[in-house]
């Protein structure tokens, strides 16, 4: 799948705000790319997929899941709002012609992080939390520090992501909490 492609399909399948978004983080997946020497092409396109399963019902991305039990990897266990970038790199391996494995994992994760993270998947998390249409408190400062240091914006980022769940009492996904423990550790 080329980036046009993904593109095209973003803007068919997802809400016109929705699709804002992923352009917007296209944008920004981009410019972080160019500023870490990493390829702005598999950022793109990693981009306009990462949000591509998001507005499926749960049933669908559960079978999704159940039907490609591998790439799952038991995620159905995870947080429901986890499910829909398993589901999207899902269903770019195996209906959309994506075999990049950087791009698959980027998207795979892009809610909660991972351990060992490549710099392609900080890349997206960072960029769907720092897209230009988002307004939360501390985005700003956020998007400072993700140009001048890509772990220290990651272990902010990630720090944000397990808060901001915690304080809205729902279970944080014991993933994002990994990847905190890991960044912090290989400082
Ligand atoms: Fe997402
Ligand atoms: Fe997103």
């Amino acid at each position: 799948m080329t980036i046009e492609q993904a593109k095209a399909m973003a803007k068919s399948t997802l809400s016109a705000k929705r699709y804002q978004h992923t352009v917007n983080v296209k944008k920004m997946a981009v410019k972080l790319a160019k500023q870490y020497d990493a390829d702005p092409e598999k950022a793109a396109l990693a981009a306009y997929l990462h949000d591509l399963a998001k507005e499926k019902p749960k049933e669908e991305l559960l079978q999704i899941m159940r039907d490609n039990a591998i790439m799952a990897n038991n995620a159905e266990q995870r947080p429901a709002p986890v499910w829909h970038g398993v589901c999207a790199a899902i269903l770019a391996k195996t209906r959309w012609g994506v075999d990049d494995p950087e791009i698959l994992d980027a998207v795979a994760c892009h809610t909660t992080g991972r351990p060992h993270m490549t710099k392609l998947d900080k890349i997206l998390f960072l960029a769907d939390m720092t897209s230009a249409e988002r307004d939360w408190p501390g985005v700003d400062a956020l998007r400072r520090l993700e140009m001048e240091s890509l772990d220290a914006a990651m272990r902010e980022g990630l720090r944000q992501t397990i808060d901001f769940v915690n304080a809205s009492g729902k279970k944080a996904d014991p993933m994002s909490a990994a990847a905190y423990q890991d960044l912090i550790e290989t400082v």
